[in-house]
């Protein structure tokens, strides 16, 4: 494999693109961090504790590590016995998902240093900070098995972990039949670790393509792909173990991110006229106010992207299901 697998600087533009003051010119560079070959589909991001990564579940089934530009992707895990290298590695077959594996939710717990995975196909699987073939956790919730895992968070103060089974009907591969008919079949699920049983938060939910967990443990967001809107489930306090309405977008919301500021980046696809959409990150805080708003078509087009992630004051990492690349935007700060 090409070992510089980085591309760089593919466009550079003016814009206000984090609150800074007016006086101060920013440039945001986009960065394409380059899949191995035949691979697309870098739909989440998760971070190690030591900030390496991105780690990414691809189409081809692997989970791969970004080791910086002169290492590119690298292998880290996967999620079935079944996959082998020369069967699955660059396939660009739809129904290679249950052999190779669908990893789609990525998430660690810190304390430990395990990857938690979401596979669409496989279910819920963990895999240790060296790792290797995943094992897997469940498969199926109060008598229901998983259809479609999408997405995962971990709440690192109790460690567990929150994750999306987005349809009962339809797989992966079925997605679009799920939108056309308005399945409402998916649920949150929460994994506890020290009593490994897996308990259904809500179920009738609309394509939960995204979930989150607040900094302080008191409640996870839920995005509804299908239903354009997020739901707040309480864990603490007065209202837990009940949900409200969190925010409606004029589009689809898929990944959220919890940022360090608890604050949650939503990727959000925007219908424009069918079938183009306008792929953009919506901050929202934890009251459901949009504090802020980044469009992506200039380098997106009218790709759809999955998750948008916050890397400190200045970086923005985006995920998408239908690029060759992981898009980092980073703002450059020019002094006068
Ligand atoms: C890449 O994909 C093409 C078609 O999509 C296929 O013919 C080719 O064998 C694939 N390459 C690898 C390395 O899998
Ligand atoms: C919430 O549900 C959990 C699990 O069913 C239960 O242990 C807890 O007591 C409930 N809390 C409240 C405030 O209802
Ligand atoms: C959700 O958003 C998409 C894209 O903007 C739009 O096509 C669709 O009609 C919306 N659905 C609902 C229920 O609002």
């Amino acid at each position: 494999m090409n070992p510089t697998s980085t591309v760089a600087m593919i466009s550079i533009f003016l814009l206000i693109f984090f609150s800074v003051p007016h006086t101060v010119l920013t440039l945001s560079v986009f960065t394409q961090l380059q899949l191995p070959p035949n691979v697309t589909g870098p739909e989440a991001l998760a971070f190690d504790l030591l900030g390496g990564g991105p780690y990414t579940g691809v189409s081809d089934g692997r989970v791969l590590k970004y080791g910086g530009p002169s290492t590119g992707f690298t292998d880290f895990a996967y999620t079935t016995p079944t996959r082998t290298k020369a069967v699955c590695d660059g396939t660009t077959d739809p129904n290679s998902g249950p052999t190779c594996g669908r990893p789609l939710g990525v998430g660690f717990n810190y304390r430990t240093g395990q990857l938690y995975i979401a596979d669409a196909y496989s279910g819920l699987l963990v895999v240790g900070s060296n790792g290797g073939l995943a094992t897997p956790l469940a498969s199926t919730a109060e008598g229901v098995p998983f259809r479609f895992l999408n997405s995962l968070d971990v709440d690192q103060l109790t460690g567990n972990v929150y994750f999306t089974d987005a349809s009962s009907v339809y797989e992966l591969r079925d997605i679009t039949q799920a939108v056309e008919n308005n399945d409402a079949s998916g649920r949150l699920l929460k994994y506890d670790p020290s009593t490994k049983q897996v308990t259904v938060l809500i179920r009738g939910l609309s394509g939960p393509a995204g979930a989150a967990v607040s900094r302080d443990g008191s409640f996870v967001l839920v995005s509804e792909f299908i239903a354009n809107r997020t739901h707040k489930f309480w864990l603490r306090g007065p209202k837990a173990n009940t949900s409200e309405l969190f925010f409606t977008f004029q589009g689809r919301p898929d990944n959220i991110k919890t940022s360090t500021t608890d604050t949650f980046w939503v990727a959000v696809n925007i219908g424009k006229s069918v079938p183009t959409t306008v792929p953009t990150g919506q901050r929202l805080d934890a009251y459901g106010n949009v504090l802020q708003t980044v469009n992506f078509e200039a380098e997106y087009g009218s790709t759809m992207i999955s998750e948008v992630q916050g890397r400190g004051e200045r970086s923005l990492c985006v995920g998408s299901r239908d690029t060759r690349y992981v898009g980092v935007y980073t703002l450059k700060v020019l002094k006068k």
